[in-house]
């Protein structure tokens, strides 16, 4: 197993006060100290396992910035800059921006939208890329250039899972686990040729967020609702690791949205 270095951003002005999800309702309640804690959870599992712990300063009216996985995309010490969909986001960018470059991190201004790991994520040696939602198809061309590693675009279809990481987690280099329904029929072909021993997620899972989860290659953090995809995956041999991340779930978000993997 190796070690893992995420970045996290605790959910100090964490709230729901608009929508730019079907998840999120400005109008229901939320408990940010409820949110805090099921973080800190997180955080603590993070750190049982070994795993470094890096955090960003959140910033007041960012009630977004809990979801670190939006940062950024960090391979090989190259970060990618992200650039919001939507307005209420777009600060958040310059702030994980100069966490990087005061890091020491080379980073590279985004051209196009895409948001961070919530699109983009490292299979082994090819980067999966979704669009649809948030990240456009024209920034995928700019992730193959700044990373050098084969850039593979897959359409999400289902407003629920309008980033990647809400609708497929990578489990190691040769496995991933996703919901089929989430993608256009052209990229679920193409996910049977690239993981045809993939994990199939049912509905129910994915609708607890179950596929928004992190995986070290052993060991798989994943909302604790999310049964079903549970055992699929303790069948496999992974060891899991249930949260509860439902205050956060108000947002669209779970643990994998909560953090960024930061590759130096
Ligand atoms: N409320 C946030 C948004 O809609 C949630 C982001 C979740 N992050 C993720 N990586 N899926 O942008």
């Amino acid at each position: 197993m190796t070690q893992r270095r995420y970045l996290m951003c605790r959910p100090t002005y964490f709230a729901v006060d608009y929508r730019i999800n079907p998840w999120m309702d400005p109008t229901a309640p939320y408990d940010t100290e409820l949110a805090i804690a099921q973080w800190t959870r997180l955080r603590q599992v993070y750190r049982d396992l070994g795993h470094t712990v890096d955090e960003i300063e959140p910033v007041p009216g960012l009630p977004d910035m809990v979801f670190a996985a939006n940062g950024a995309t960090v391979l090989d010490g190259d970060v990618l800059a992200v650039q919001f969909r939507d307005p209420e986001r777009a600060d958040e960018a310059p702030a994980y921006r100069s966490w990087f470059e005061r890091a020491g991190f080379r980073v590279h201004e985004a051209k196009h939208t895409n948001e961070g790991e919530g699109d983009l994520l490292l299979a082994g040696d090819v980067m999966l890329a979704g669009y649809g939602f948030r990240t456009v198809h024209a920034a995928h061309t700019q992730v193959q250039e700044v990373f050098g590693r084969p850039t593979v675009s897959l359409q999400l279809v289902d407003p629920a899972y309008y980033h990647l990481d809400t609708a497929l987690c990578v489990l190691d280099a040769e496995t991933v686990a996703y919901l089929p329904e989430a993608f256009s029929p052209g990229s679920r072909a193409v996910l049977r040729r690239l993981f045809p021993n993939a994990v199939l997620a049912t509905p129910a899972d994915a609708a607890v967020l179950g596929l928004n989860a992190v995986s070290d290659g052993e060991h798989v953090v994943l909302p604790v609702q999310a049964t079903d995809l549970t055992a699929a995956l303790e069948a496999r041999g992974y060891t899991t690791v249930g949260v509860d991340m439902s205050e956060l779930r108000k947002a669209g978000g779970g643990p994998k949205c909560c953090t960024l993997e930061v590759r130096p």
